[in-house]
C-alpha cells in the first residue's frame, strides 16, 4: 500500500478493544463456573484464534452484536487445536490444558508461532509435574493434562504470558501457585481472575495464587494502549494532536508515553471510570519532538509492544537513542530487534543492535521514507505506516498482517 505523507495527523478516536484482555477474557470463560459475558471484545484475527480454540475444548459460545457470551463445559478427551498467530493464546491454553487431568491435546498455530521458542513457558510448567512435548520447544506441544503439584518459581526473564500460564495450571488443577517476576508485567489475567472470584494476591512483584475457582460475570474490555500508540506517534511525530477515548490504562503498559513525554510531548490523562481490568482513560497527545532517549533494560517490559515504533521515533530526535536489553524481541511475531532495524533502513533511517541487544538509533531529525517489508508481523507494518507518514516522501508497506491485532487501522489511520 503506498502511505504519502501528511502535514498534520490530528484525530479523536477510540481505540480498538485491548487483545490482551479479550484472550484472557475467552480462556477463563471456557473454565469458570456459569455464563461469562465479555462486553466490548476485540474482533481481530488473534481474539477470533483464541474464540475458535476454546469453542473447540467444548465451551459454548453465542455473539449478540458487541457482546460474546461463554458457557463453559467440562473439558475432557482429546483436542488438535490451532491458535494461529496468537502466542498469548498458546501458551495460556498451555498451561490450562496441562492441569487438567486426562486431557489430551495438540497446540500449533501459524508459520510464524510455530517458529517460536516456547521452553520460557514450558519449563515452569514441567516443574509443576506438565507433560508438555515438542520438538525444539516450538509448537506443535503436546500435552497430557495430569493433576500438577504446587508452583514456587521465580522468574528468569520477564514475561506476562508465561506468568499467565502457570495462573491458568495453577487454576485447572486447584493448586497454588506463587511467581516472583524479575520486573512487574502487565496484570491482566491478576485482575481477571480476582475479579472473577479466584483468590489471588499481589505483594510487590510477586503474586500468589490459592486453590480456587473463577464464576462467569461480566467482564468489560477497555481500548489497546499498544493499539492506541500508533495513533498517538503519527500526532506526535508530526506536530499534531489526538485524543483517544476510552483506554484501559495501566502503569505497566504504559511506558512508550513516558518515553514520549520524555521527548518533549504533551500527554494529558482524564480518567474516565473503570472496568475488569482497571483504569479507563481518555489520552491526548500534542508536542514537538525535541529530545532522543534512553529506555532502560528495566523498562522494557512496559513498552515490550511499542519497541518497533520507539525506534521510528527516535529517527525523528536528533541525536543518539538507546533501548537497552531488548532480547525479549528476538521470540515475537518476528526477530523483532532484525525486523526493527530493516525498517529503519528501509526508511531511511540508521539503527544497530549491540551484542548486548540494546538498539541503537541515530537520529537526523527526519525519515526520508521508502519501501518496507513487514515480514508479516503487524507491529512492525503499523509502525513503519507511521514512520511513513511523517516522513519526507512517504512510501510503501505491506499492510495485511495488521488485522491480527487493528483490522480498522487503515481506515482510521490513512
Ligand atoms: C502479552 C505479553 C507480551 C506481549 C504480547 C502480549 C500478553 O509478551 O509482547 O504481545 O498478552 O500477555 P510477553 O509477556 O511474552 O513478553
Amino acid at each position: 500500500m503506498h502511505i504519502s505523507p501528511v502535514d498534520k495527523f490530528d484525530k479523536n478516536l477510540s481505540a480498538p478493544p485491548d487483545k490482551s484482555e479479550t484472550v484472557r477474557a475467552y480462556i477463563a470463560g471456557a473454565v469458570a463456573e456459569g455464563a461469562t459475558v465479555v462486553e466490548n471484545p476485540l474482533i481481530a484475527e488473534d481474539t477470533e484464534s483464541a474464540l475458535h480454540c476454546i469453542r473447540a475444548l467444548g465451551a459454548d459460545v453465542g455473539r449478540v452484536n458487541d457482546t460474546v457470551v461463554i458457557r463453559s463445559r467440562p473439558i475432557r478427551g482429546e483436542f488438535s487445536l490451532n491458535a494461529g498467530n496468537s502466542a498469548t493464546t498458546l501458551r495460556l491454553l498451555t498451561g490450562l490444558l496441562s492441569g487438567i487431568e486426562g486431557v489430551k491435546a495438540t497446540i500449533a498455530g501459524d508459520k510464524s508461532l510455530c517458529q517460536r521458542d516456547m521452553s520460557a513457558t514450558i519449563e515452569p510448567l514441567r516443574l509443576m509435574g506438565a507433560s508438555i512435548e515438542a520438538d525444539n520447544n516450538r509448537p506443535p506441544l503436546y500435552i497430557t493434562g495430569r493433576k500438577l503439584q504446587n508452583s514456587d518459581y521465580k522468574m528468569p526473564s520477564a514475561s506476562a504470558q508465561v506468568k499467565s500460564a502457570i495462573l491458568f495450571a495453577a487454576l485447572t488443577s486447584g493448586v497454588k501457585a506463587r511467581i516472583t517476576e524479575p520486573i512487574a508485567t502487565r496484570r491482566h489475567t491478576e485482575r481477571l481472575m480476582k475479579a472473577m472470584g479466584g483468590e489471588i494476591s499481589c505483594i510487590g512483584n510477586t503474586i500468589i495464587f490459592e486453590p480456587s475457582v473463577l464464576t462467569g460475570r461480566k467482564i468489560t474490555i477497555g481500548g489497546d494502549l499498544s493499539s492506541a500508540a500508533y495513533p498517538m506517534a503519527a500526532a506526535f511525530l508530526t506536530g499534531g494532536r489526538v485524543t483517544v477515548k476510552g483506554l484501559g490504562y495501566s502503569e505497566e503498559r504504559s511506558g512508550f508515553l513516558r518515553v514520549f513525554s520524555r521527548m518533549g510531548a504533551e500527554i494529558t490523562r482524564k480518567t474516565t471510570g473503570t472496568d475488569t481490568f482497571g483504569e479507563i482513560e481518555d489520552v491526548s497527545i500534542c508536542g514537538k519532538v525535541d529530545r532522543s532517549f534512553i529506555v532502560e533494560a528495566d523498562e522494557v517490559p512496559s513498552l515490550i509492544d511499542e519497541i518497533p515504533l520507539l525506534s521510528v521515533a527516535a529517527c525523528f530526535a536528533k541525536g543518539r537513542s538507546i533501548i537497552k536489553g531488548a532480547s525479549a524481541l528476538k521470540n515475537k511475531e518476528t526477530n523483532r530487534i532484525a525486523t526493527t532495524l530493516q525498517m529503519i533502513k528501509s526508511l531511511g533511517g540508521c539503527a544497530y543492535a549491540d551484542s548486548e541487544d540494546s538498539i541503537i538509533i541515530e537520529g537526523a531529525g527526519s525519515l526520508m521514507g521508502g519501501k518496507v517489508c513487514s515480514f508479516g508481523d503487524h507491529r512492525i507494518a503499523m509502525s513503519a505506516v507511521v514512520g511513513l507518514l511523517a516522513s519526507e516522501r512517504g512510501g510503501e508497506t505491506d499492510t495485511d498482517c495488521i488485522s491480527v491485532s487493528y483490522p480498522k487501522f487503515t481506515e482510521e489511520l490513512l
